[in-house]
């Protein structure tokens, strides 16, 4: 793993929005994962103002999100679909045929995360893939516990989560939302993994990230054995390494 420590939030932020267009300019029809959140919001950001002062080329790049909240309207400004699309897809003008995102209803969620697996598969490899990091060692949404072999699927919402979008989005009660994620062993595929973490209440899974054991127990520890991954934190987030 390679660390990198930024001084600020803002150079965090620009930091890694400048790995991203350089990906982008190195390989224009590559693949690339994001992933959606507080932490990469300001990521895009960064990026959507890199590309207005100098235009990335992204007539022929392909994009996805490494995870989705199940049962919910695409249109709620919590989906992963419409954060991408607003914060990446339109301010860089990628065309929306290359926008792979899963379906957030489905009548058959095990064939949605096949369709979408098969979809990746179809322009990958994965040249580069975007994490943040969960508080309890989560990527995507795969939960402590999550098989380091698994592959696309259905994992359950973590209950502050499930709670918070239940009161944005009115959803009832039977509504089962689920976060559909890319697996440990998909994430594990890419060519390259930058994972990004910010502020202080991420520094113990941070320092655990980095010096725990790898295991199951803490999804996020798998980075450890990735040939090409980097990890890119602010001086918060790195205060206990
Ligand atoms: C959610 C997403 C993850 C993301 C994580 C971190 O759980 N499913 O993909 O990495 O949040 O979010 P934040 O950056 O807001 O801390």
């Amino acid at each position: 793993m390679k660390i990198t420590v930024c001084h600020t939030e803002t150079e965090f932020f620009e930091a890694t929005a400048q790995r991203i267009a350089a990906q982008i300019q190195a390989t224009p029809r590559a693949l690339i994962g994001l992933s959606t959140g507080r932490t990469t919001g300001g990521i895009h950001a960064a990026l959507a103002a890199i590309h207005q002062q100098s235009p990335l080329p992204t007539a022929q790049l392909s994009v996805f999100g490494v995870d989705e909240i199940t049962n919910i309207s695409r249109e709620y400004p919590g989906s992963c679909y419409y954060m991408l699309l607003h914060e990446v897809i339109q301010p860089l003008g990628i065309p929306l045929e290359n926008y792979l995102m899963p379906e957030t209803r489905a009548p058959d969620f095990a064939a949605e995360c096949v369709r979408f697996q098969a979809a990746l598969a179809a322009r990958g490899p994965v040249a580069l893939q975007v994490l943040g990091l969960g508080e309890n060692g989560h990527l995507g949404f795969n939960q402590p516990g999550t098989p380091f072999g698994s592959t696309t699927w259905v994992s359950r919402m973590d209950e502050q989560l499930d709670a918070r979008i239940r009161r944005e989005t009115g959803s009832c009660p039977e509504d089962d939302l689920g976060g559909l994620t890319l697996g440990i062993k998909n994430i594990m595929h890419s060519e390259r993994i930058i994972l990004a973490a910010n502020g202080k209440r991420k520094a113990s899974t941070v320092k655990d990230m980095i010096h725990g054991p790898v295991t199951e127990s803490f999804p996020a520890s798998v980075l450890q054995l990735h040939p090409c991954c980097e990890v890119i934190l602010d001086k918060e987030a790195a205060a206990l390494l």
